[in-house]
């Protein structure tokens, strides 16, 4: 059988940089454990836009659709911030996950217990904190029409829409009902019905599809800003959230930061099964491309990473070996190894991108 092939886009800015380690974690798994995958690379973003002229040239969108999972960096930069908006690098990312439809985004934040006190939460609020966001990824205000600046009388007028059809709000519900039923068995669904006729049916439909098909998942709804709050005030109530494209963006940005560093959290973007069974799959940090410090070796390459093990996880079965990249990652931040956006209460000890990822590969050897 043919080896599993995976897709690099590294991207811009730290994107390389944490993708490198990336690839050490997958040669390492070749060489120890005998696993191999078909590698290839790609453009997206900024990089491609000056080698194309577009964030992602169709040839590349068609090798993505065919591969069994797509490991993303990150895209754009201060360079690209006067570029029109419809070759803008976030716009490659932005294709990628609709054509491929890649419509539940899970963004899971855990608290790492050697970070409990890098967080800007006190440490009881954050320790042992395990939730998991799944944000829908490929509707919403993101993609609705119409949308666009327009001319009205003597002024101008921004529109995007909201939009979700209810077949797009159930499959999202779906994929985090299942999740929970691996987990504590909750599911807490975000929207703003109070004031969105989106929300209103975002509310129905989480509710059928719970009552049908999941009675024995824990349903809770709450209107998405007092979620916010809530995931300040006592994050450790929630096991799974569920909300659209654009409370997921913000509620996963706030997660993130309970757990001390937006370095540290992976994400993946799942879509319907492939003819092998396996999920289309996108797997990327959720921290952007930080063009303040790329090319200096201070990227913390962890939440990439971790990205790829949770590729392992959902789109190769090989959990154990995830669990163990995961492990390691938990080892070396109690060594205290502190790349620089780590450097907080503890002192720890600071290192560089590749020295972080060659102690995560010390740490899997020394796990085998
Ligand atoms: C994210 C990012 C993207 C988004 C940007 C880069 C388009 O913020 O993945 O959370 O808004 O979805
Ligand atoms: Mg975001």
């Amino acid at each position: 059988m043919a080896n599993p092939s995976i897709l690099i886009l590294a991207g811009d800015g730290i994107g390389p940089e944490v993708m490198a380690e990336v690839k050490k974690v997958i040669r390492w798994l070749g060489d120890r454990r005998g696993i191999a995958f078909d590698l290839s690379e790609d453009l997206v973003g900024g990089c491609a836009f000056d080698a194309h002229g577009t964030p992602l040239t169709d040839a590349t969108m068609a090798r993505a659709q065919a591969v069994d999972a797509v490991l993303l960096g990150a895209v754009g930069g201060p360079r690209y911030d006067s570029l029109d908006f419809s070759v803008k690098p976030e716009r490659g990312l932005l294709r990628l996950r609709k054509e491929m439809d890649l419509y539940a985004n899970l963004r899971p934040a855990q608290c790492f217990d050697a970070l409990a006190d890098f967080s800007s939460l006190k440490r009881d609020v954050v320790a042992g904190l395990d939730i998991m966001i799944v944000r829908e990824l490929t509707s919403g205000v993101y993609f609705g029409e119409p949308r666009g600046i327009f001319t009205e009388g003597n002024e101008r007028v921004g529109i995007n829409t909201q939009r979700y059809t209810e077949g797009e709000i159930a499959r999202v519900a779906r994929s985090a009902f299942e999740l929970a039923r691996k987990r504590a068995g909750k599911v807490c669904s975000m929207e703003k019905a109070n004031v969105m006729e989106s929300g209103v049916l975002w509310r129905q439909v989480v509710q059928e599809v719970h009552d049908r098909e999941y009675p024995d998942v824990e349903l809770s709804h709450m209107y998405a800003d007092a979620g916010a709050m809530q995931l300040t005030r006592w994050p450790k109530q929630f096991d799974v959230i569920v909300t659209d494209n654009l409370f997921g963006d913000l509620l996963s940005d706030l997660a993130a930061m309970l757990t001390g560093s937006l370095g540290m959290l992976p994400s993946a973007s799942l879509g319907a099964p492939m003819a092998n069974g396996r999920p289309k799959a996108l797997y990327e940090p959720v921290h952007g491309s930080a063009p303040d410090i790329a090319g200096q070796g201070k990227a913390n390459p962890i939440a990439c990473i971790l990205s790829f093990a949770m590729a392992l996880r959902y789109s190769f079965d090989l959990g154990d070996e995830a669990a163990r990249v995961e492990r390691a990652v938990e080892k070396v931040l109690a060594d205290g190894l502190r790349t620089a956006d780590l450097m907080g209460p503890d002192g720890g000890v600071p290192v560089s991108t590749s020295a972080m990822g060659d102690a995560i590969l010390a740490a899997m050897d020394a796990d085998l």
